[in-house]
């Protein structure tokens, strides 16, 4: 039997995780699902980001997932714990691998995080990463714009590349050497980023590490589907426009066939 492995975002920026996974993975059966009704997750509250959370963990599982991947960072700060103690599956989320690399990355102990404000405001950061590193300092920066931005495809304009800047001023003054891309739209502006993070500054894409330990828990138990795929992954979204299957190209390229949700 093959193992599905299920995805969920707060919309679609969460296909940079499915990207990812798709290039350690190809041949692996994969469930995704944004919900696209109830998005932006990055302003809400805690109670119903856990709600949420566990919503969409359990439609995946519905549909035959048999592991979660939670790849919204602000459902993660939020519900990672909850879902682990409501779960019968293993659950990965883009925080703690993220959290991991940035620790190997960083030398001069100055780790940078960008996210939205539900991410920034959960300290999720500001607790796990000094569990791994003693005398770390964490610099936490809410970028609230930077999401529409890239759901309007503006990753390359004049107005994104200042508002980046000014996001990362703060960042750079406090001489950090590593920074945490912290929500899934940012790998999208990672070049910009990375030109605005200042030289030498190192950028842990949270897409690649998620993939990666996923990648690790598969082989490790012998659960990797090989192949480049047939085709039969599943892309699931909540509320169904023209605009989603727009983003959905940005991110992913044509060729995603996106269903609507139906909840039982
Ligand atoms: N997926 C969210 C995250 O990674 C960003 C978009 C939103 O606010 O819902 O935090």
């Amino acid at each position: 039997m093959d193992f599905k492995v299920g995805v969920f975002d707060s919309g679609i920026g969460g296909l940079s995780v499915v990207r990812e996974i798709k290039r350690l993975m190809p041949g692996q059966p994969l469930i995704y699902f944004g919900d696209t009704a109830r998005t932006p997750y990055g302003p809400k509250s805690l109670e119903i980001l856990r709600r949420y959370a566990l919503e969409d963990a359990n439609f995946l599982i519905q549909k035959g997932a048999h592991l979660i991947v939670v790849a919204c960072h602000s459902a993660a700060s939020a519900a990672t714990s909850l879902l682990e103690s409501k779960l019968a599956v293993p659950v990965f989320e883009v925080v703690t691998p993220s959290v991991a690399q940035a620790v190997k990355l960083t030398r001069n102990s100055r780790i940078g995080v960008i996210g939205t404000r539900a991410t920034i405001n959960s300290r999720i950061y500001d607790r796990l990463i000094p569990e791994r590193l003693d005398n770390v300092r964490v610099f936490g920066m809410a970028c609230p714009l930077l999401v529409p931005l890239v759901e309007e495809g503006w990753i390359n304009k004049r107005e994104t590349r200042m508002i980046v800047k000014r996001y990362l001023r703060p960042l750079r003054n406090k001489q950090i050497d590593t920074l945490v891309l912290g929500c899934t739209h940012y790998p999208l502006l990672k070049q910009v980023i990375r030109e605005k993070a200042g030289k030498g500054v190192k950028i842990v894409d949270p897409s690649e590490e998620v993939a990666r330990s996923v990648y690790n828990f598969l082989r490790g138990k012998g659960l990797l589907t090989g192949g480049t795929g047939g085709g039969n992954d599943r892309f699931f979204v909540s509320d169904l426009t023209s605009n989603t299957q727009m983003i959905v190209e940005r991110f992913m390229g044509k060729g995603i066939e996106l269903e609507k949700a139906t909840f039982s």
